[in-house]
């Protein structure tokens, strides 16, 4: 493809046009030879985030991503192998938990991440806080360690989804990522190269998601399990609340810690625990386990520790340091950021928070960012503490301009607002309150 087709069809998605399936691979094709630029490829993509995409469009981009590298198939014996995926959100640890959980019951878990995006966290750039860990795995690697030790997390390369890795980076540069056909293709590329047979997704709900309202995120659950289950394999997509940081601890190694002292059993959020539970009842009735099963599994991979040390073989095997994770901590003793006036916590900027811990990792290195104490719901006096800023004084302004403070004790919502398990298929499960 040349320039002025590629005009052209910068011109016709800008107009609300659709673009047809040999389009968009061979518009993929000349990106990743070099033949089309930066410059165009993100003018197509501003385009596609303004116009939508059609549901064909959003088949054949990832059947383009999918097609730009190798697609990963585990022999039967390891069967079946599981993975997961967030749509992006704030203090999201989920994956460091989930994934060596449900290896420790027993069912293969093969992974590709991706790194932040926007205001979200990435998965590889915590993974990579630890000392030595190691995410751009080979193929070869990857599978061994996912047979040996049970998971493993790797990055989309050269070999593996490698339009994806290169536009998912011009998305994050772009503001080009809320695009529910963009986010679509992007994921299901991933999971379906990464080899898995069946796929779990939490879809991200809210101030801190990159779909705000459960109208959106319900399209996007749907479009995904719809479009995994066209390669073939299954899918399950859980909703879940983002309207305020899902997890205590935002940052890179901050959610390292978080992760680590959860699966030891030193420290375990609520809100955190209860889409972890979620998730991992949903990969393993995935893997064939029934309810009961799946809990006692679950149950038993926690309290015994098996998870935690699943969680530490697996990064022993993607090159940790001895003795890294155990040694991880935040930077200095942090300034805690304190309320101004007492009342309710009504609402929580979860963007801001999300965006401001990544200028602390950037401007300070991975053990910065920002620990929450106050959650939507929770009364405060003044003057009591709302958060702990690590690494920059400079931020507590703004840190402590994201809690809002009312008289009003703020309405209760769902964690899970739904769960899609086929195509149109959903179900409403507000089965947690938030206070
Ligand atoms: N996660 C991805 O892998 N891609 C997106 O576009 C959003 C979240």
């Amino acid at each position: 493809m040349d320039d002025v087709q590629m005009q052209h069809l910068i011109a016709a998605k800008r107009d609300g046009g659709r673009i047809a399936a040999p389009q968009w691979a061979g518009l993929i094709a000349s990106y990743m030879s070099g033949r089309i630029d930066d410059a165009q490829m993100a003018a197509l993509l501003m385009a596609c985030v303004f116009s939508g995409l059609q549901a064909e469009e959003t088949q054949a981009l990832t059947e383009a991503f999918v097609r730009s590298g190798e697609v990963l198939s585990f022999p039967t014996e390891l069967s079946p192998v599981v993975d997961k995926h967030s749509s992006g959100g704030v203090a999201d640890t989920a994956s460091l938990i989930v994934v060596p959980l449900v290896a420790a019951c027993g069912v293969r878990v093969a992974k590709l991440s991706g790194r932040a995006l926007g205001h979200t966290g990435g998965t590889l750039d915590k993974l990579e806080a630890v000392a030595g860990v190691r995410t751009d795995l080979e193929p070869a690697t990857f599978e061994r360690i996912v047979r040996d030790v049970g998971c493993a997390i790797a990055a989309q390369s050269e070999r593996l989804v490698p339009a994806d890795k290169r536009i998912y980076a011009l998305r994050d540069r772009t503001a080009t990522v809320s695009s529910i056909g963009l986010i679509a293709a992007s994921i299901v590329s991933k999971k379906i190269a990464g080899g898995a047979e069946s796929i779990v997704y939490d879809v991200k709900c809210g101030n801190g998601a990159f779909m705000h309202d459960p109208p959106a995120a319900l399209e996007l659950a749907q479009v995904l399990v719809t479009l995994t289950e066209g390669f073939g394999r299954a899918a399950t997509a859980v909703v879940t609340d983002m309207n305020e940081p899902l997890g205590t601890s935002i940052g890179t190694a901050l959610e390292v810690i978080e992760a680590r002292d959860f699966l030891q059993g030193t420290r375990r959020d609520p809100r955190l625990l209860a889409v972890c539970l979620t998730l991992a009842r949903a990969l393993l009735e995935g893997a064939g386990f029934d309810l009961e099963r799946a809990d006692a599994a679950v149950d038993n991979a926690l309290r015994s520790g098996a998870a935690a040390e699943r969680f530490g073989a697996m990064l022993e095997a993607q090159g940790a340091v001895p003795g890294a994770l155990a040694e991880l901590e935040p930077l200095g003793a942090g300034v805690s950021v304190r309320a101004l006036r007492g009342g309710f916590v009504s609402s929580i900027a979860t963007t801001a928070l999300g965006e401001q811990a990544r200028r602390l990792v950037a401007a300070c290195g991975s053990r910065a960012g920002i620990v929450i104490a106050a959650r939507i719901g929770d009364t405060v006096a003044a003057g009591q503490r709302l958060a702990v800023v690590y690494g920059d004084e400079g931020a507590v302004a703004e840190v402590q301009a994201a809690f809002a403070l009312s008289d009003e004790a703020p309405a209760a919502r769902p964690l899970v607002y739904a769960e899609v398990t086929s195509a149109g298929k959903a179900f409403a499960r507000s089965t947690v309150e938030t206070k």
